[in-house]
């Protein structure tokens, strides 16, 4: 299978959906230019891939997920405009341009970012899912990005900075700074197909794994590769003192640590049975070789 063909596919099924969304909105407002412009500055746009290929493993059609999985990036991007703003990461460049608050200012891009959280919902309310997946997707939400997820995530990532922390401080961080978004793709793909939480718990698990993954080959990145190739500045973890795996392992043991949790990954799809997934383990393979 070529994998990157598949994400390729995907990831532009997707980008003329997010087009047709924000031409949708068909409103004159600062904010909208704000968070369409982060919003389509780029990105790999793995977070809805991920939950189309999740919906496809259980036998769905992919399209089906685009409203929820547009949400999904909607949370990401808000996550991205907030973690680069001076108070937290203090960064300038994201996706290959120019951040959204050294763009537009501090104050548009808090309130763009806050302003994503919330159109997110709306898109999922508005979405053609019944009444109960709505409500399971809601309440799936609130629980990853809320104090047990992504916003209590990157309070533990920025107090952290200067700290040495054991390797199960750094796995928590992830966890919720980044793995929790993930789950959330796989759980959000699977429960548009089935209420089986036989099926959906493997995936979800597997989402996890990828998630702890995914971040560790973030950090790693940013030691090794250039702002160019990453569309972010690289080098910064360092010169904050970030808790990261690398500071912890150094990078050979780090890269080792993510080859192993995508090993882990993999090994939850053997228990979708029939079902198991070779392009979600083909995926979770050429995310741990990514270059950006
Ligand atoms: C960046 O996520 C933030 C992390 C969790 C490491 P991505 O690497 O998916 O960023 P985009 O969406 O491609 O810009
Ligand atoms: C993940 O951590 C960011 C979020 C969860 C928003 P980083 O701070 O390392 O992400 P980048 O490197 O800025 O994309
Ligand atoms: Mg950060
Ligand atoms: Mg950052
Ligand atoms: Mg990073």
């Amino acid at each position: 299978m070529d994998i990157s063909a598949v994400i390729a596919e995907r990831k532009k099924v997707f980008d003329d959906f997010l087009h047709s969304y924000l031409d949708s909105l068909g409103i004159d407002s600062g904010i909208i230019d704000a968070f369409a412009y982060s919003l389509t500055a780029g990105g790999k746009r793995i977070r809805p891939i991920l939950t189309m290929l999740a919906h496809e493993t259980l036998g769905g059609d992919p399209r089906e997920t685009l409203p929820a999985g547009l949400a999904i990036e909607m949370i990401h991007t808000f996550s991205l405009i907030h973690d680069d703003l001076p108070a937290l990461d203090n960064d300038a460049l994201r996706r290959g341009q120019p951040t959204c608050h050294t763009r537009f200012g501090e104050a548009t891009a808090i309130l763009a970012g806050d302003a994503l959280i919330f159109q997110a919902l709306s898109v999922i309310g508005s979405a053609d899912y019944s009444i109960d997946v709505k409500v399971d997707l809601f309440k799936a939400v609130a629980d990853v990005c809320g104090t047990s997820g992504l916003v209590q995530g990157e309070y533990q990532d920025v107090v952290s900075e200067g700290k040495s922390l054991s390797l199960e401080q750094i796995q928590d961080i992830y966890t919720k700074k980044t793995a929790r978004l993930f789950e959330l793709c796989l759980y959000t793909g699977s429960r548009i197909a089935t209420g089986d939480p036989g099926k959906i718990r493997p995936l979800v698990q597997y989402g996890t794994y990828l998630g702890l993954a995914f971040q560790a080959i973030d950090d790693i990145l940013d030691v090794t590769s250039t702002d160019t190739v990453l569309g972010k500045t690289s080098g910064k973890d360092l010169l904050q003192d970030k808790a990261t795996i690398v500071k912890a392992l150094g990078i050979d043991e780090a890269r080792a640590w993510a080859r192993h949790m995508t090993g882990s990954a993999i090994e939850c799809l053997g228990q979708i049975g029939d079902k198991h997934s070779t392009v979600l383990e083909e995926l979770a393979r050429s995310m741990v070789q990514r270059v950006m």
